[in-house]
């Protein structure tokens, strides 16, 4: 019996604030990664709250200790030939550089980028309205930093494109790279 053809996995990594489209960007492209015959899997940012990091807080501390995590499952997943995508805000440069330093495959980092007062004004969750009212302390791009990476493979700015439009970008990009096709 033949070995099935091995693809060459890599992290799809997004960043950005919540509500700017992480979530929705990394939901829409999951399938047509696996029409295209890849293996994919996502660590989301809120589903990985809820089990592998359930009790971690967003002090500084937790939240790296979080990523981290993140970056370790995606790079465990992604060096056996599977796409892991992860999409959570992932708001501090060092750790998001160890994540990508520690990936023993590509690491693409997709910045997902919409001003702060786009994304407060969609408000999905209702979650920008009670950070102001100080009911949330330490809300990322409210009374907590966002480092917007300096060099990502690609940006999508989810208040100038579609859904549609970001996920092309994403896809070229991944074709340029040969990591698709
Ligand atoms: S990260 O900073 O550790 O990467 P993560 O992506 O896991 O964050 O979780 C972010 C989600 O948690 C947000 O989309 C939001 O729904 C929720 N959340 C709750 N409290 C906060 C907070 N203080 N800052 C940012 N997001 C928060």
């Amino acid at each position: 019996m033949s070995a099935p053809e091995k693809r060459q996995g890599f992290v799809l990594w997004f960043t950005g604030l919540s509500g700017a489209g992480k979530s929705t960007l990394s939901q829409a492209i999951a399938p047509l990664l696996r029409q295209r015959g890849l293996m994919v899997e996502t660590l989301d940012g809120d589903e990985v709250r809820e089990n592998l990091s359930k009790g971690l807080t967003f002090s500084k501390e937790d939240r790296d200790t979080n990523v981290r995590r993140i970056g370790f499952v995606a790079n465990l997943l992604a060096r056996n030939g599977v796409c892991a995508i992860t999409a959570a805000i992932s708001p501090y440069a060092s750790v998001r550089a160890e994540c990508r330093a520690m990936a023993q495959v590509p690491f693409i980092e997709v910045y997902v980028n919409a001003p702060l007062a786009v994304v407060e004004a969609r408000d999905v969750k209702g979650l920008y309205a009670r950070a102001r009212a100080g009911q949330i302390p330490q809300f990322t791009g409210v009374s907590d930093p966002y480092e917007p990476p300096a060099r990502p493979e690609v940006e999508v700015d989810t208040s100038k494109l579609s859904i549609e439009e970001g996920v092309d970008l994403v896809l070229r990009y991944l074709e340029r790279r040969g990591l698709i096709s």
